[in-house]
């Protein structure tokens, strides 16, 4: 998928977040339910659509690598390709190996389109591993849908 064949609804741009965007991004991810941990504004890209904070998703670094997360697109707004537009900017922005942990088929067909590929835990750089090993423990022992995935 190329950026420039995608494209973000007249209303909506995409920028850089900045510190006035911390609340409303604690408050997307808090309602998606996703990691509210480590959310540092300096990391994050958002969508902004008629003034409001419509999407956001970060690049979260570790050595050598980094992680796609916090991707969150506001209920008004789903539907019409904010995630998309945004999952692709933030795949060109990496300057590492990317990296993503989600939660069930719909999304890892989602995140599929992109060129991710489902990994196992133990084929995890090692760097990722502290993080992503409490989804595999909740995956193993509660059977949480969790997928790694590479890109
Ligand atoms: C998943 C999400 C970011 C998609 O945002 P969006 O702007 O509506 O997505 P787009 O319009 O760009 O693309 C639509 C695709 O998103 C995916 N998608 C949409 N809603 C979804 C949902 N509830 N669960 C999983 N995937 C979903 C599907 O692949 C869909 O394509 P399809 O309709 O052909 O199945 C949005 O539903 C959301 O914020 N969900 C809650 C937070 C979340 O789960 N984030 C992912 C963390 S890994």
């Amino acid at each position: 998928m190329q950026q420039s064949d995608l494209s973000l609804p007249s209303e909506c741009v995409l920028r850089r977040a900045t510190s006035t965007d911390m609340w409303s991004i604690r408050w997307l991810v808090f309602s998606a339910k996703l990691d509210p941990t480590q959310l540092r504004w300096q990391q994050f890209w958002v969508i902004e659509c008629d003034g409001n904070l419509a999407a956001c998703g970060q690049l979260r670094s570790f050595s050598r690598v980094q992680e796609l997360g916090s991707l969150v697109v506001a209920r008004a707004w789903r539907g019409r390709g904010l995630a998309t537009f945004l999952t692709q900017h933030l795949i060109n922005t990496a300057t590492q190996p990317l990296y993503l942990e989600c939660l069930g088929q719909r999304l890892v067909q989602f995140y599929s389109r992109f060129g991710f590929v489902a990994v196992s835990f133990s084929d995890l750089p090692p760097a990722l591993k502290p993080k992503f090993g409490l989804s595999e423990l909740a995956k193993k022992l509660l059977r949480v849908p969790v997928v790694f995935m590479q890109h």
